[in-house]
């Protein structure tokens, strides 16, 4: 596979693109309380993104090589699962804290985006896990300009991560992402400043981070999708889809109701 540019058509259909996921977890928000069960929330996403944005869920029936197809529209990992959850019909409860992963294919176009939802009263510790991988996700971003390494964007979510405490996971990343959900290159959340590919203008990634509380290691579960820690510890992720441009980035899967944006982040260009 190849790395894609995005000339200005393609830019203007990732924008739109990447909006509809972000207009797609504005709308899930509100809808993630105690007693909804994600198979709920799953059913209520793929009306979402059919009848309102007139949109495709690009993860409903997605078969990568080896993977049996996914079988839903949305990806929901709960506590200790790192990524890829199944949803299902056990319902939500005071205290969990929730992925949300959606992909929305608009025109050809893909926008791959994912929040972390906080179900009621969520302990000290989860918040804190939430909190930090956002702003580990937003430590990748703000390195992202033409000419600037993949290695740049690995070094500052890992140290940030091990500096807190926290470890990332290895064997998931962010991608480039466009007329396919996933093409090259990929985008680890550790690594050396300067090392590994130089980004170019046009390209589109993901930065999508998943830190442990506990220990790196995960393993899969037996429905050859969902991922959880070895250790049974918390796990967080946050997703932005990102276009490099030749002064920084453009962050393409902001919304009306994303997070605020952190202190640090500079106005970008
Ligand atoms: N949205 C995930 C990502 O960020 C991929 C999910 S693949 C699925 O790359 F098949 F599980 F949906
Ligand atoms: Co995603
Ligand atoms: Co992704």
């Amino acid at each position: 596979m190849t790395i894609t540019y995005k000339d200005s058509e393609g830019i203007a259909g990732m924008r739109v693109a990447g909006r509809l996921a972000g207009e797609l977890l504005d709308y899930l928000a509100p809808l993630v309380k105690p007693g909804i069960t994600t198979n709920e929330l799953d059913s209520l996403a793929e009306a979402y993104t059919t009848q309102v944005l007139h949109a495709i869920s690009a993860p409903l029936n997605y078969a990568p090589g080896g993977h049996h197809p996914y079988p839903k529209s949305i990806c929901t990992s709960i506590n200790h699962q790192v990524c890829h959850g199944i949803p299902n019909d056990k319902p939500l409860k005071k205290g969990d804290i929730v992925n949300v992963d959606v992909t929305i294919m608009k025109d050809g176009w893909h926008g791959d985006s994912s929040r972390m939802y906080m179900v009621g009263e969520v302990s000290v510790a989860a918040k804190r896990l939430c909190q930090l991988t956002y702003e580990a996700m937003w430590r990748g971003i703000v390195k992202v300009k033409a000419g600037a390494y993949l290695g740049d964007i690995g070094y500052a979510i890992q140290s940030f991560a091990e500096g807190h405490g926290l470890s990332v996971v290895r064997e998931y990343c962010g991608h480039g992402i466009g007329r396919l959900f996933h093409e090259d290159p990929q985008v680890l959340h550790y690594g050396k400043p300067g090392s590994l590919d130089q980004l170019k203008a046009g390209m589109t990634i993901t930065i999508e981070p998943m830190l442990n509380a506990g220990r790196k290691e995960v393993k899969e579960m037996g429905d050859g999708w969902t991922i959880v820690t070895k250790d049974r510890s918390l796990s967080a992720q946050w997703e932005h889809t990102v276009l490099v441009t030749p002064t920084g980035y453009e962050v393409l899967t902001l919304s009306a109701q994303s997070p605020a944006i952190p202190g640090f982040v500079a106005p970008s260009a």
